[in-house]
């Protein structure tokens, strides 16, 4: 069978990594998948760089455009970041027929209801395990895994960059800025740093957690968001004495009358799992009634955990098209017809 061939939309930290473990584990890939899947074609902002990586055998442009619009390009991996262009590129995508894979939380909770109604119209697919909590597969966890529940609640810590700061102010009394410079350095945050700790990137991902969890729209614009900014060394040792560690948690909810929506500093009980996710770890709790509580840990950010999760994707994408070659495979777990304004609680 020929390869599935993709179009990667640039190769940054992740896109390298995506690129370099397909390359390694290229034979158990095509296994589990049932097929190969070999990028075809990247694009990037600086050629030369790309072609070191890639060689002279992947077609390299600088304009995503000649991608999204190719025909023999089969699923267009979305890793440039943002909202502006990333948003052109993927409706583009969706417009040509194309799958999508995407590991862009800033987008898909802006403009996730329009992204995804459009690919339901299509007939296509646009997964984003990459885009929330790294490596951990808790994007299939929700919607496969635990599929048989009615989830009650979810909480995490699902931002890398604040539970750093947070881990590294309390064990080293270290100061906020000197942290939040060597979070940078070890490429955990943002672009926009202020995403990281304003608790913005964490309500992006949050967002798309409650969506998948209570098959409700995206609704990042009426999410409660408190970051860490105003925290200082003195709340942290407080509370240690008190018994809590503070952690930003992302915590969503069903309740009678709607669902809360909420992104804040926590005091969590010292004896509780959550209170010990340290450094730049991720970790997600998931009430459902069936199962009970199960908890969820590993890399949230970084360049193999989260070319891990892409990967993921592509080999879901994969089989599914095998499976249903009309992708009419009921994929998302909120459907467009089900967008009814479903009440954020105020908090
Ligand atoms: N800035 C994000 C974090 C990267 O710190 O978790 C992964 O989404």
């Amino acid at each position: 069978m020929s390869p599935m061939k993709v179009g990667l939309l640039g190769l940054g930290v992740v896109g390298g990594g995506t690129w370099k473990v397909l390359t390694q584990n290229a034979e158990e890939i095509a296994r589990r998948a049932g097929r190969r899947i070999e990028v075809a074609a990247v694009a990037v902002r600086d050629i030369e760089k790309a072609r070191r990586l890639v060689g002279d055998q992947v077609s390299v442009t600088t304009d995503g455009m000649d991608i999204v619009r190719n025909p023999d390009i089969d699923i267009v991996v979305e890793l440039i970041g943002g909202d502006t262009l990333a948003h052109d590129l993927v409706m583009e995508a969706i417009k040509q027929g194309k799958h999508v894979v995407t590991a862009n939380k800033a987008l898909l909770a802006r403009h996730g209801n329009e992204i995804f109604a459009a690919a339901h119209e299509k007939g296509v697919m646009v997964v984003f395990e990459a885009a929330v909590a790294g490596g951990i597969p808790i994007v299939k966890a929700i919607r496969e895994g635990l599929t048989a529940n009615r989830i009650q609640w979810l909480a995490g810590i699902i931002n890398g960059t604040t539970n750093f700061i947070l881990s590294e102010m309390r064990s080293r009394g270290l100061p906020f800025n000197a942290v939040l410079s060597e979070a940078q350095r070890l490429g955990y945050a943002e672009t926009d740093p202020t995403f990281d700790i304003e608790g913005i990137d964490a309500a992006h991902k949050l967002t798309l957690l409650a969506s998948l969890a209570f098959g409700i729209p995206v609704q990042f614009n009426k999410a409660h968001v408190e970051g860490i900014s105003s925290l200082a060394q003195e709340d942290i040792a407080h509370a240690e004495r008190l018994g809590y560690r503070i952690k930003l948690l992302g915590i969503t909810r069903r309740r009678a009358d709607g669902i809360e929506l909420r992104v804040h500093p926590t005091l969590v009980p010292m004896e509780c799992l959550l209170a010990n996710v340290e450094g730049a770890m991720n970790a997600v709790l998931v009430q459902g009634d069936a199962v009970g509580p199960t908890l969820y840990y590993g890399q949230g950010a970084g360049e193999l955990p989260t070319a891990s999760a892409v990967i993921a994707d592509l080999v879901d994408v994969t089989r599914l098209q095998a499976a249903d070659p009309d992708h009419r495979v009921p994929h998302l777990a909120f459907q467009p017809d089900a967008m009814d304004d479903i009440a954020i609680l105020p908090i």
